[in-house]
């Protein structure tokens, strides 16, 4: 039996904190291993790392995701026994609900109301010395995901809506201020969304059918039992949070247009296929998920190494996105890497991998498509000033963002955005 490289620290729950993002990839450089073990407040953990150990945890019949999410991370990012604590048949009657949104007609309808909220947005920015592109990119989200979903959203309600759906998300790795802000949020917004479902099943609100509402209201459990009305809502909350988390890709994508300006000429002459090597770029350099967690379904033994049934695991993502064994120079933004390289669902997971039918993103295709979208309107559908500012992003703090949030000036409409 071979033993498990062991990180020297007695806990490790200070140092993830102190280090955030890279805390995984930090030690598989330092121990030479892309498996160890740790202990995570108290308890044993392993961690792992690369192409093959993805293979591993998103094999099913290895892991469980009941008990590996933190109730801290549940009562503000993703709701309590949501689809992503889910496993066997009750993640599946969830999963397929949230697959069935993804189809290429519903996706196109979302990327029309996107379409329509950049152009009045650009309009409103015309008229405004300076905006903070990230708090513009979080409304913008929210109003097409919330038309898109058919939950109404009173346009008093946008900007502070839009803040609540960016709170849940910025909770998940903070503490004290930051976590409360998250849950207030998060109370706020199941309260509000359970409303609308209760006005659904009441027939008091008319959605279209085959919308996010529409099926989260109607989504039953593993016995066919209607889910309660909160629960409805949280998964409801699960399809539009998500899309305005987008924002931070968005951002960042800003930047990247910004710093490298180069590929603003590649973009408008260069095949369709370059926005999209552009936008993996974007996912694979900046960071989004740290790591995911699991647990062992029952003992076994890979690459001689024990798991033990209950086990804590963590998979590496910000790590896989950066090691050089994959992609060469990975401090380098260089969207060319893309090109003719074959993705396996295992060597790229800024957003999980594996399948979708286990527990990779439900939304990673209408992530793309709007992160094409938002450089094509950013690169072609206006032009701006960039005035000096502190673009640098805090790898220690989970989520992450420039520090200014991007400021851009003077912004003029010259093109129609896509
Ligand atoms: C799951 C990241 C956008 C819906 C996940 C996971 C990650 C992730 C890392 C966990 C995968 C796992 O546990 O194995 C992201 C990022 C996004 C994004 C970085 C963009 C900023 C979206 C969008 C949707 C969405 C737009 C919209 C519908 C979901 C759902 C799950 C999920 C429902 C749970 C899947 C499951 O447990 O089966 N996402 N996501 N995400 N995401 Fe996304």
């Amino acid at each position: 039996m071979q033993t498990i490289p062991r990180d020297s620290s007695l806990d490790s729950t200070l140092d993830v904190v102190r280090e955030g993002f890279p805390f995984i990839w930090n030690r598989v450089r330092g121990l030479h291993s892309d498996i160890f073990q740790i202990r995570l407040m108290g308890q044993r953990a392993i961690c792992l790392h690369g192409p093959e150990a993805a293979q591993l945890f998103y094999e099913p019949a290895r892991f469980v995701r009941t008990g590996a999410v933190p109730r801290r991370i549940q009562t503000t990012l993703m709701g309590q026994d949501a689809v992503q604590t889910k496993d066997g048949n009750e993640h599946r009657c969830r999963k397929d609900a949230f697959m069935s949104l993804m189809t290429p007609q519903s996706r196109q309808t979302l990327m029309q109301q996107l379409a329509r909220e950049w152009q009045a947005a650009a309009e409103h920015w015309t008229g405004q010395q300076q905006i903070v592109l990230f708090n513009e990119v979080l409304e913008v989200l929210c109003r097409a995901a919330c038309a898109w979903a058919n939950v109404p959203l009173p346009e008093k309600d946008a900007r502070h809506r839009a803040q609540d759906f960016w709170a849940m998300v910025d909770a998940f790795g903070g503490a004290g201020p930051r976590h409360w802000r998250g849950k207030r949020a998060r109370t706020r917004t199941e309260d509000w969304i359970e409303g609308v479902i209760k006005k659904i099943r009441k027939g008091k609100l008319h959605v279209a059918a085959d919308s996010p509402a529409h099926v989260m209201a109607g989504l039953r459990d593993a016995d066919g039992d209607l889910l309660s009305a909160r629960m409805a809502a949280i998964e409801l909350i699960n399809v539009v949070r998500p899309i305005v988390a987008i924002a931070t890709y968005i951002t960042f994508a800003a930047v990247a247009l910004h710093e490298y300006p180069a590929y603003k000429g590649l973009l408008r002459t260069a095949s369709d296929d370059y926005t999209e090597y552009f936008v993996q770029e974007v996912r694979r350099d900046f960071p989004f998920a740290p790591f995911l967690g699991a647990r062992v379904r029952e003992d076994f033994t890979w690459r001689g190494c024990d798991f033990k049934k209950g086990t804590l695991v963590l998979l590496d993502v910000y790590g896989l996105n950066h090691d050089p064994r994959l992609w060469p120079e990975p401090n380098v933004f260089w969207p060319d890497r893309f090109r003719n390289r074959p993705i396996s669902p295992y060597d790229f997971i800024p957003q999980g991998g594996g399948h979708y039918s286990g527990h990779r993103c439900a939304g990673e295709w209408i992530t793309i498509e709007a992160l094409k979208q938002a450089v094509t309107f950013l690169n072609d559908g206006i032009t701006y000033d960039v005035p000096a500012q502190d673009l640098r992003y805090d790898l220690t703090r989970m989520p992450t963002l420039p520090a200014s949030g991007f400021l851009m000036r003077h912004v003029r409409i010259t093109g129609q955005p896509a």
